[in-house]
């Protein structure tokens, strides 16, 4: 193994502070959104916004992921089909009454326009072994690392000034069918990416305060 010299700015603590505080203000607004423009983006910007995600760190860096961009409309319309089954049989069926309530302040039902609507979906995809042809090797901390790796995308696409949802319409074996997966394969989470369609609404929700969230020891 080789070694370089790390390169990193080196800031004051009153840049830190600066910085910081800024991140932090334009991270508290983004928000998840259902309903999208079906205004089109530059590829390039979604290829930035993947390869943003998939510098993060992993278990040995294994990089145990596979992001599949998602731009065809005939492709989309047959992820949104199926989605709508499961989700479908989920509301009517499979959720428990808890869950349906807890689902009632966002509005949401088995309808899916989004996954149209949305000019990108970006599927994420967890390796949940290493395969190189025929030859299968471990990887680690899978679902740790892709979670990172999804938080990674969602940072860089509300950075670009882009919305998304992180969408579960499980189970999701069927994006692993419609987009001819190898068996290593499993699909993590289905991400619309675009702009939010005009006078889009969010729930109003309250997030935890930080004496809840963190304890300093
Ligand atoms: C792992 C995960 C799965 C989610 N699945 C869905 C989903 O299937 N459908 C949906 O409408 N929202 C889904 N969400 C979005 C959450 O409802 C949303 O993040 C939460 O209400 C907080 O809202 P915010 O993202 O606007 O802060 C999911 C979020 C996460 C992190």
């Amino acid at each position: 193994m080789k070694f370089i010299e790390l390169k990193i700015a080196s800031l004051n603590s009153d840049e830190m502070l600066e910085r910081s505080t800024h991140f932090l203000e334009k991270l508290k607004l983004r928000r998840s959104v259902r309903e999208f423009s079906s205004e089109t983006i530059p590829l390039k910007i979604i290829k930035n916004i993947v390869s943003s995600a998939s510098s993060a760190p992993s278990g040995a860096n294994k990089q145990p992921w596979k992001f599949c961009i998602v731009k065809d409309p005939k492709l989309k319309k047959k992820i949104r089909v199926a989605a709508e089954i499961e989700e479908k049989e989920n509301y009517e069926h499979r959720f428990p009454e808890e869950w349906l309530a807890e689902l009632n302040q966002f509005g949401t039902d088995w309808h899916k326009e989004f996954l149209e609507e949305a000019p990108y979906l970006i599927v994420l995809f967890k390796q949940v072994f290493d395969l190189k042809g025929e030859k299968q090797t471990k990887n680690y901390y899978v679902n740790e690392s892709v979670g990172i790796a999804a938080g990674f995308l969602l940072t860089a696409i509300h950075t670009a000034g882009l919305v998304a949802l992180t969408h579960t319409p499980s189970p999701m074996g069927f994006l692993e069918k419609i987009l001819k997966r190898p068996k290593n394969e499993r699909a993590f989470l289905l991400i619309p990416v675009g702009y939010p369609k005009a006078g889009t609404e969010v729930p109003v929700l309250t997030k935890k305060s930080f004496d809840e969230y963190c304890e300093i020891f």
